[in-house]
């Protein structure tokens, strides 16, 4: 089984140059950027969609509703997974409004036109009235670019752009051991945020709020960067690994383990007394521990993943706006959206995916306890409900910061090198513009 190696905070054949363009205030609430981002940039990339287990029939569908456009993506005969425009062509009425269904035919509310799961028009009223004849068999809904990896159902707007595990790379080979297909999505919750979407961007585009943010997690999540790796890739999305079952390297070590690192240990049948005075060292002995004892458990995805991996966070910031946060045991998606019409709020997204263990039923998730089973979407007004413990605290500060943007006082950010990937990001962003 393989080790991952940390080779220091930078990775040499991944730490592309800067130019240093200016981030400056305006893209955060412009609503000329925000129509500049809607013409240059969302019609050019793979949008995450739905999940794939969420369609077992023919005609089964997810919809993803984004800005002002809406996707349908609908399971054909033959199992593939096809996406059309959620639009009728008769005369534009919005085809489906639930997020999620299934129908042998789509019939359209106005004129009851009837739509096949293949996108084909298949019965019209009074076809005998058209110009050219029935239309049916003739009219096809619009459809896009779909895909899937990862248990996931992608599209794009392009009917140009790169085969989707081209344009996700390296991300599908990096992550094959975790067995994502199989995960199930335990949680699902959704929140119109006051910010712009890119503030929640550059959140997770940076470990350097750590510290501040989220001091708790420094008694298992080593937040020193330079015992961190980070990867920038020529495709536009990064990697960010921090050693895990580790306290921070920033912190004095502790005599006694603190919570919860010695809760971890004592899961595996580790005695988390005998690693007072060695907390650094219960990272290793968890990584064995867990390829000794997880086939027995029913932890079948360990089998396949490397030994850092059974500690370790692995966290992607896909270009441009979903991040992936790959733990030992499940893995969380945190997406920021553009909200339809106010470049000042955004619709924030996160979901935990959970492997199959035998005998799991209640499952620990970043909002608490929750059946081991897939999640309804959970609509939550912000400030009302938790988004997650964490998240909550990254929330707070966007929507902080999304006030002092508007200051006469900021001038464009100050990054440290830490912060390389918010410079990039933004780069990316200008060139996206341009182009
Ligand atoms: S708009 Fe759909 S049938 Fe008329
Ligand atoms: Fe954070």
């Amino acid at each position: 089984m393989g080790v991952e190696t940390f080779m220091g905070a930078r990775v040499a054949d991944f730490d592309p140059p800067v130019r240093g363009d200016a981030i400056t205030a305006d893209r955060y609430y412009s609503a000329a950027w925000m129509q500049r981002e809607w013409d240059r940039l969302w019609g050019r990339i793979w949008h995450l969609g739905g999940v794939v287990s969420a369609l077992e029939e023919t005609g089964d569908y997810v919809v993803h509703n984004f800005m002002r456009e809406s996707v349908m993506m609908i399971r054909q005969a033959d199992g593939s997974v096809k996406a059309f425009y959620n639009a009728c062509k008769h005369r534009g009425n919005r085809l489906v409004w639930s997020e999620m269904g299934g129908a042998d035919v789509i019939t359209c509310s106005y004129h009851g036109w009837q739509w096949a799961p293949d996108g084909e028009l298949v019965h019209v009223q009074d076809a005998e009235d058209f110009p050219g004849g029935n239309p049916c068999g003739k009219v096809r809904l619009k459809e896009l670019r779909c895909e899937t990896w990862g248990g996931f159902i992608w599209y794009s707007m392009d009917p140009d752009i790169a085969p989707l595990v081209e344009w996700l790379a390296p991300l599908p080979g990096q992550l094959i051991g975790y067995g994502m297909e199989a995960m199930v999505r335990v949680l699902h919750v959704s929140c119109d945020v006051p910010c712009n979407w890119k503030i929640i961007r550059d959140n997770f585009n940076e470990s350097y709020h750590l510290p501040t943010l989220h001091p708790e997690l420094a008694t298992f999540i080593d937040d020193d960067y330079t015992d961190t790796s980070f990867e920038m890739y020529p495709s536009g999305h990064n990697r960010m690994v921090q050693k895990g079952c580790q306290p921070s390297g920033r912190l004095d070590l502790p005599d006694v383990l603190e919570a919860p690192l010695d809760d971890l240990l004592g899961a595996w049948e580790l005695d988390p007394i005998a690693f007072h005075g060695r907390a650094r060292e219960a990272r290793l002995a968890l990584q064995r521990q867990k390829r000794a004892l997880g086939p027995a458990r029913g932890f079948k995805h360990h089998d396949s993943m490397t030994d850092s991996q059974l500690t370790d966070y692995y966290h992607y910031t896909l270009w441009p706006n979903v991040t992936i946060t790959m733990s030992p045991d499940g893995f969380q998606i945190l997406r920021s959206e553009p909200h339809p019409t106010d470049p000042e709020r955004c619709i924030f997204e996160h979901w935990y995916m959970m492997p199959p263990v035998p005998g799991r039923s209640d499952v620990i998730t970043p909002v608490g306890m929750v059946p081991f089973a897939p999640a309804e979407k959970d609509t939550v007004v912000y400030g009302t409900r938790s988004l997650g413990y964490v998240a909550d605290q990254d929330m707070s500060i966007a929507v902080g910061q999304q006030q002092g943007l508007h200051s006469h006082g900021y001038d464009g950010a100050h990054l440290s090198g830490q912060e390389k990937r918010i410079q990039r990001f933004h780069e990316l962003l200008d060139d996206f513009l341009k182009a």
